[in-house]
């Protein structure tokens, strides 16, 4: 479209193993309702090491990588497709700045101060762009169909 209008776009969010284990999903999932967004499709999953290393390739020279991969096999994830208005860059703040110590301070409302620890347990990922945005749903929901549990609620 024309005109610096809203666009309907996709990303992919995850409530990452702490915050399954530590029972944010109705408060995260409240939030992102609340904000307009509509989840297309969910499901959850146990990453392995392989799926893991895989998803986070860009990463892999940072030092923080193996620790990262450690870290999001250690328990079951939950993968929502979001769809809304500026999904990417809308999702990206609610979540907050990456370090959950930090957003804590400097983003109080966000997810990632509400339910995140630290720069490793922050709670939720968002995709950065709507390239990455793409890129992660269909490496979850094309590459990787079958998930410990799938809730279809619309079609893509
Ligand atoms: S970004 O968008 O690339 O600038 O984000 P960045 O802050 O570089 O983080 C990329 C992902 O790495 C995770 N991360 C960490 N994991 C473990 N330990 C440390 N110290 C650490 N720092 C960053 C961060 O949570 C990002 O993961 P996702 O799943 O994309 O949120």
């Amino acid at each position: 479209s024309s005109g610096g209008e809203a666009q309907i776009e996709r990303t992919l969010a995850i409530i990452k193993p702490d915050g399954l284990f530590g029972n944010h999903t109705d408060a995260v999932k409240k939030i992102i309702l609340e904000s307009g967004f509509r989840i297309l499709k969910e499901k959850i999953v146990q990453l392995d090491q392989e799926s893991a290393a895989s998803f986070y390739a860009e990463h892999s020279a940072r030092s923080f990588f193996h620790s990262l991969v450690q870290y999001m096999t250690s328990g079951p994830v939950l993968v929502m497709v979001l769809e809304r208005d500026d999904a990417v860059s809308g999702w990206r703040t609610l979540i907050g700045p990456t370090d959950a110590i930090k957003a804590k301070i400097t983003h109080p409302q966000s997810i990632r101060a509400m339910c995140g620890t630290d720069a490793e347990k922050n709670c939720v990922h968002g995709s950065d762009s709507s390239q990455s945005a793409q890129r992660e749903i269909s490496f979850f929901f094309d590459s990787m169909p079958s998930g410990l549990q799938d809730i279809e609620h619309d079609e893509l």
